[in-house]
């Protein structure tokens, strides 16, 4: 392979026909911060209102008069925006493709009158089963266009759809429906992924058992293996049979730009996962503006993003981005594996896929099985590429870039989290000079800066915090239910600043390079877990006196689990204890949050005042034992050493 300049310059040919150019990045950037409410106002006339919004942005971060409102006197529908809108112009064109799990299987394709009648049917038989505007439906479902009906349907009738990922055990669903008290849960059978079948059905039945279930009084069920499944009446309908016979036509809820349009449950550094919680009309306008100027949309793409549904990037940039767009998105139940390392570059001959979006942690495991399985496909319908989920490594950049597409195809790293609804970071492939490892430039209207440990901000080169001094329209509004923690969380930090909770470099250029989380929030494969959340997972086990949980850097998932865990008294360590207390956790969070490396601590290092010092554990899990730093605050110094000797050496 040539070594990869540090910079990739724009590439001609492709900003020739790009939507937005360097001039114009630089044009309306400029606009977009000094006059955020002309821009923003002018953006928001690529939706369908039932009523325009006259009252733009509205925004104090300050703590003594805090609110966040965007569009605030404007209606819509987001359903209408994803479907209705199109059925004139696009109702022929493909909104979905379906690829199953097994590639022998037929593909799907779905228009957007198909979607729109499959909608209206859902949400007609939602309204028939007593979900009004405002009530809150949990979505439990494999990647299947289900999942995207459904979430479209509550979207219809105004109520707030709750998706948590399939992989998730009955306890986090448990969690997730106690917390925002839902109504109804959709489920499936059975999801495939990869071949194997995971028990949806069977894991909601034991969620609806555990304590604060008790609002959900119906479960629709998707049926999609055909695996026999325990109905219990009348909880319990299948989804086929509650649609039947519905009209294909539905009256869409009018909703306020400011109504709730989803709550998505996150990670963060302490306690339980927080509602995030988005609203319909600065959400979506945020949505499509960004999956249309980032991936630089055209009406012939085919656009494939592999994220699933129950993270945000599937809400964005699946859902809600492309279909008010009217863009073709493929939907893919599989893995990038199964049934070979091929899959991916087989799917995108399969459709031709123009736009492939996916997440660091697939590049590298594929990367490892070198260029062949990537080679022997063509890629040559291929014109841009995306990242998300976490950093990505140069070596990684390179090899997206050289072998997925042929030196051919701009990678937009984009940076984004749950709580900003869309991308804030990014290349505009026809406007930025591309830098392996960096996300580069500031989307419309977003200011980023960098601030140091006291809140005072970094000027020019400089490694700090990354924070954010305005609004944009996509940011979340509230923590359901809780809209203290939301204010403590992201704006107590540094006061009159959005803290993202990520570190950051900027370079000579202003260019921007993500650093990882700065607070107890890994990064696993793009996924976030919480530390908290495994610790009180270790110890709710009975044979569990304490445990300590850090992130360590991890080849393929970029950072990995590390458990430091103490024992109650009386209880020997074993090989097989340790192999209980790493499926104990995938049992009651799933298995995401297993840990990587369990290490048996006698004790934990902690301050004088019994805070366990993450800081000196972060060293050891990196195996930086000569990088612990001052340890004399300890209360017992000695525990530090016992930890370093059993340390894992890899
Ligand atoms: C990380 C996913 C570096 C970051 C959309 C952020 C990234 C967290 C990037 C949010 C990127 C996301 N480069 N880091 N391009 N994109 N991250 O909420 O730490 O699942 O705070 O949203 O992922 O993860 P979340």
């Amino acid at each position: 392979m040539t070594p990869t300049p540090a910079v990739h310059p724009i590439d001609p040919q492709f900003a020739a026909g790009a939507r937005i150019k360097r001039e114009d990045y630089e044009r309306l950037y400029a606009e977009s911060v000094a006059q955020p409410e002309a821009f923003w106002g002018r953006v928001a006339e690529r939706l369908e209102w039932y009523r325009k919004p006259t009252r733009i942005k509205d925004v104090s971060y300050r703590l003594d008069d805090f609110h966040i409102r965007w569009y605030e006197d404007g209606e819509l529908n987001a359903s209408v925006n994803c479907l209705d809108r199109h059925l004139a112009g696009r109702g022929d064109k493909t909104a979905l493709i379906f690829e199953p799990d097994d590639p022998a299987k037929p593909a799907q394709r779905i228009s957007y009158r198909e979607l729109h009648a499959r909608v209206c049917r859902l949400a007609n038989a939602l309204r028939a089963l007593g979900v009004r505007k405002g009530d809150r439906v949990t979505i439990y479902l494999p990647m299947i266009p289900e999942a995207i009906a459904a979430m479209l349907a509550c979207a219809r009738i105004g109520a707030v759809h709750s998706v948590v990922f399939g992989g998730f055990a009955p306890q986090s669903i448990a969690d997730r429906i106690a917390d925002c008290g839902s109504k109804l849960v959709i489920t499936a059978d059975e999801g495939l992924r990869g071949g194997k079948k995971v028990p949806l059905k069977a894991n909601v039945d034991a969620a609806l058992k555990l304590p604060g279930t008790n609002s959900v009084e119906t479960v629709l069920v998707v049926r999609h293996t055909g695996a026999a499944v325990d109905m219990q009446m009348p909880r319990d309908r299948w989804y086929d049979a509650v649609i039947d016979g519905q009209s294909e036509d539905c009256v869409p809820e009018r909703m306020n730009a400011e109504d709730p349009l989803f709550i998505l449950y996150t990670s963060g550094s302490t306690g339980k996962p927080k509602g995030v919680l988005h609203t319909t009309g600065g959400y979506l306008v945020y949505a499509s503006y960004t999956h249309e100027a980032v991936f630089d949309l055209r009406e012939d793409d085919v656009y494939w993003c592999t994220a699933d549904v129950g993270w945000v990037t599937g809400h964005s940039y699946i859902v809600y981005g492309p279909l008010a767009n009217g863009a073709t998105a493929v939907v893919f139940e599989g893995v990038p594996n199964y049934p070979s390392v091929s899959r991916f570059w087989e799917v995108i001959d399969k459709h031709r896929v123009t736009i492939f979006y996916t997440a660091p942690t697939a590049i590298r495991a594929l990367m490892r099985d070198g260029d062949e399985p990537v080679k022997k496909t063509s890629r040559a319908s291929l014109r841009l590429l995306g990242t998300v989920g976490e950093p990505i490594n140069p070596e990684a950049w390179r090899w997206y870039y050289e072998v997925v597409g042929d030196a051919r195809c701009p990678i937009v790293d984009t940076w984004w989290q749950t709580e900003t609804g869309g991308i804030l970071i990014s290349p505009l492939p026809g406007a930025t000079d591309l830098k392996p490892g960096s996300a580069t430039q500031p989307f419309f209207g977003v200011r980023p800066a960098l601030v140091d440990a006291n809140g005072k901000l970094l000027e020019g080169e400089a490694e700090g915090n990354l924070v954010l001094l305005d609004s944009w329209p996509g940011q979340m509004r509230t923590v359901y239910g809780d809209h203290q923690r939301f204010i403590d969380t992201y704006f107590r930090t540094y006061p009159g600043m959005y803290f993202t909770g990520d570190g950051c470099r900027r370079d000579a250029d202003g260019d921007y390079w993500i650093t990882g989380r700065v607070d107890d929030v890994i990064n696993v494969s793009g996924h976030r877990i919480g530390t908290a959340e495994v610790e009180s997972a270790l110890v709710s086990h009975p044979k569990v006196a304490e445990a300590a949980v850090v992130g360590f850097p991890h080849d393929l998932k970029g950072q990995g689990i590390y458990a430091y865990v103490t024992l109650v008294a009386g209880e020997a360590p074993s090989e097989e204890l340790r192999k209980e207390l790493v499926a104990h956790v995938r049992r009651e969070i799933g298995p995401i949050a297993a840990p990587d490396h369990l290490q048996w601590a006698p004790g934990l290092p902690k301050t004088r005042s019994g805070k366990i010092m993450r800081r000196i554990l972060r060293k050891i899990a990196e195996n930086a034992p000569d990088q612990l730093g001052d340890t004399s605050t300890l209360a017992d110094p000695s525990v530090v050493e016992s930890l370093v000797k059993e340390r894992r050496v890899p």
